[in-house]
């Protein structure tokens, strides 16, 4: 983690109030991994200095470009927004665990609800680069929700799914998965929590179904894996990144908990990618923890 001065290139408004603001950051170009964030130091006209946090979208080690993709919620987000190319701010990070990608998978199924894909975008590029396959999976309200397929790479195979059957599958992005469960080694999810539930309940009865060994059932069988430790997430078919409204971003506040089911757990610390089983889905769904 590091504190990084951040040259602000091209500023687009890509979805109705959603932007992607791209970024000169060498050091954090270089250094992040998806699913981390930063923390950046917004102008605010309150006159108060808050931070934000920003899942890193994309990020070029050769180039020096990250970009982060947001919606256009409040002062801070707003202030972005005004920012103009050669503009400077300061961006903490990279902070948080990233995505764990067991290196036996070569089918990656990614899952996002909305703007929860700025969570997994940069996986989409890590993944291609390594020679795996990706299925994308996104949900959104409408067609003027659906995130542009330009933005993304050629060797991608994207889906879409609208509540009112505007575009691509008619329901809900969750009922798609379980055409790629047999397909895919690994699923990676961001987006709204009760589609996250959804996918937790579906993983838990996924080896059931069909009836298949799980990754790494052979290597170290029999030697218990601490839960939330990084080899317990790389072992787990899905991994979820948790979205909350955060202070510090540092683990000090407990602003950002979740519950899991070994007792809190702090999103910008401990996450704020989960393996799906870390988290108590009924408490965390009731909660109705907030989207940033
Ligand atoms: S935001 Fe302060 S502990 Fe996570």
């Amino acid at each position: 983690m590091r504190l990084i001065d951040a040259e602000l290139v091209e500023s687009r408004r890509i979805l109705p109030g959603q932007w992607i603001q791209w970024y000169h950051a060498p050091a954090l170009a270089a250094s992040v991994r998806a699913g981390q964030f930063v923390h950046v130091r917004t102008g605010d006209w309150s006159g108060l200095v808050l931070r934000r946090p920003f899942t890193v979208n994309t990020a070029d080690a050769a180039t020096g470009i990250v970009s982060i993709h947001f919606r256009e919620v409040g002062r801070g987000t707003a202030w972005l927004t005004h920012l103009r190319a050669g503009d400077r701010l300061d961006m903490l990070g990279p902070l948080g665990q990233g995505f764990q990608v067991d290196p036996r998978s070569r089918h990656l199924l990614l899952v996002a609800g909305g703007l929860g894909i700025a969570d997994v975008r940069l996986l989409v590029d890590e993944a291609i680069r390594d020679g795996r396959q990706v299925v994308l999976l996104f949900g959104a309200r409408d067609a003027s929700e659906v995130y542009p397929s330009s933005f993304l790479p050629d060797e991608l195979e994207y889906v879409v799914a609208t509540d009112d059957g505007s575009v691509g599958h008619h329901g809900l992005v969750t009922d798609l998965v379980l055409d790629y469960e047999a397909w895919s080694d690994q699923a990676f999810a961001c987006g709204p929590l009760p589609m996250l539930g959804t996918l937790a309940a579906l993983a838990a009865g996924r080896t059931k179904r069909l009836g298949v060994a799980t990754l790494g059932r052979k290597r170290g069988a029999g030697r218990p894996i601490p839960i939330g430790s990084a080899q317990a997430r790389r072992k787990a078919y899905l991994q979820v990144a948790m979205e909350q409204n955060m202070g510090c971003a540092v683990g000090a506040c407990l602003g950002c908990v979740v519950w899991g089911v070994e007792g809190p757990q702090r999103v910008c610390r401990e996450g704020p990618v989960f393996a799906a089983n870390e988290i108590d889905w009924e408490a965390a769904v009731g909660a109705g923890a907030h989207k940033r």
